[in-house]
């Protein structure tokens, strides 16, 4: 495959690739919001016609206890690698929508000083319509110009911004129509547009949900106030006793688990290029913060974390009224790095909260959705493919990079299918992924289409040596 027929072909097609994508932004396929279940759903159909249409053949829509996964595939030669492609179709929700500067579901493009060719301004650009359906796009490229050199299944979900709750079972019941070599995903990000990298790495995830009860009633805060335990300052007291004043997490055991890096490793992975001077101007802020002894790149890649998500309770309407609470809420998670579990994690995190609180007021802990994290050696052979592909259309050879983020279903491909994932993400940190104005950058749409058919010549001839 001449990389001079891939730019060709994406040259041809420009106009036509972009607004087939637009036309996937502007369906809201909220996972999390009841109300857009329909919306959820016509997506799914959406993926499925252009699957088709792309030339895949036993495309469906599986159901699934939640939303469908939408399976395709292309088998040239039953001799041949095969790669399986994994992405989702749902998006987190656009709120608050009040932030955004064009509403999330009429794509437009804009100039930004990272972008400055233009990027796709929508809920689901980059995280992960953009870079799903720059899967769909190669794919339909290698067909059109009968390049494609293996065979490949499609397996897109809907359900992965509410952790994956069908997916499980659905590969558990279907590894038979999933035997193939290798996981390829497009989901992660890359250092910089002119800083190619792959991810080896994802943190995996435990959600909690944290109740603190005191008295059996809202009271009067001047009759009872000074007496009697304000589940809201407990809660507060509790949350900041989790770190130490190094924001180490004081949680015993926390780190019993965890994998260390040995001196030559951390040398390794601060060779990334990172100015800590444009992440502080990103976010706009002075100082950064975190676990003393690492730096930032390690902190978000090889270090886990525990973070409150949100915190409730009491009187928050107009005004002021004088009230102690009743009762104190927090969603409080924890990233995890190799080899940390997660249910392991929440029990102790359990045990722990359950026993720094007083006797004045009681506790429930309760775990939601939760992951496991994933480390994949750069020697792999599909690590190796995408290194391969992105050094021939970045023209630089890309850094091995620890992604923050999660994918907990990656862990389970593992487990389930044996099959290792290959993370290779074209998205970049700053596109506003989750929040208010995520973008995609034009460049990083069609660099993904033009990098994606050269991982399946490379891994193909990897694969046959
Ligand atoms: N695509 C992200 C994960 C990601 C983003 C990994 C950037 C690495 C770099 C994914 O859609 C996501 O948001 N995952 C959730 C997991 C959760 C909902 C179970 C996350 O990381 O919070
Ligand atoms: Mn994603
Ligand atoms: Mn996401």
């Amino acid at each position: 495959m001449e990389k001079s027929i891939i730019t060709a072909y994406i040259e041809q097609n420009k106009a036509r690739l972009l607004s087939e994508l637009f036309e996937l932004l502007r369906i809201p396929s909220v996972s999390a919001d009841s109300t857009k279940s329909a919306d959820v759903i016509k997506t799914a159909e959406a993926v499925k016609q252009r699957l088709i249409d792309a030339g895949a053949d036993k495309v469906e829509l599986c159901e699934t206890k939640g939303f469908p996964v939408v399976y395709g595939e292309k088998i040239i030669d039953p001799k041949k690698p095969t790669v399986v492609v994994y992405g989702h179709y749902d998006v987190q929700p656009a709120e608050p929508l009040e932030l955004w500067d064009s509403p999330p579901y009429e794509p437009i493009i804009k100039k930004t000083e990272v972008h400055p060719e233009g990027a796709i301004f929508a809920r689901g650009a980059c995280d992960d319509k953009g870079q799903m359906y720059m899967h769909v796009k190669a794919f339909e490229l290698m067909m059109k110009t009968n390049t494609l050199p293996c065979n490949v299944k499609f397996m897109i979900e809907g359900e992965e911004e509410v952790g994956s709750p069908s997916l499980g079972p659905w590969i558990i019941a279907n590894k038979e129509r999933l035997k193939g070599d290798v996981i390829l995903i497009s989901d992660t990000s890359i250092i910089a547009n002119d800083t190619p990298s792959i991810d080896t790495g994802l943190r995996g995830l435990a959600y909690m949900e944290v109740e603190v009860v005191g008295p059996n009633r809202d009271l009067h805060s001047g009759v009872y106030g000074g007496a009697v335990a304000n589940p809201i300052n407990i809660l507060c007291k509790m949350i900041a006793s989790c770190h130490d004043e190094n924001n180490h997490i004081t949680i015993p055991d926390f780190y019993a688990d965890v994998m260390e890096l040995s001196i030559e490793e951390r040398a390794e992975m601060a060779k990334a290029p990172f100015d800590l001077n444009e992440f502080k101007k990103d976010l706009n802020v002075d100082d950064v913060l975190g676990e003393k002894g690492y730096s930032t790149i390690e902190r978000t890649g090889i270090r886990p974390t525990l973070d409150v998500n949100g915190i409730w309770g009491g009187y928050i309407g107009e005004g002021a009224k004088t009230v102690l609470p009743s009762k104190a809420f927090a969603k409080i998670s924890m990233r995890l790095v190799p080899n940390q579990n997660s249910e392991k994690i929440s029990a102790i995190f359990q045990k722990y909260f359950e026993s720094i609180a007083p006797k004045s007021v009681t506790v429930n802990v309760k775990p939601h959705h939760g992951g496991e994290p994933y480390y994949l050696s750069s020697e792999n052979t599909g690590y190796k493919a995408a290194s391969m592909a992105m050094q021939e259309t970045y023209g630089k050879k890309p850094v091995p990079t620890r992604g923050g983020g999660s994918i907990p279903i990656v862990a389970l491909f593992r487990k389930e299918l044996g099959l290792d994932s290959v993370l290779l993400g074209f998205g970049l940190d700053s596109d506003a992924l989750h929040s208010p104005n995520e973008h995609y950058g034009l460049f990083n749409y069609y660099k993904g289409i033009e990098t994606i058919p050269l991982f399946y010549k490379y891994y193909t001839e990897l694969s046959s040596k």
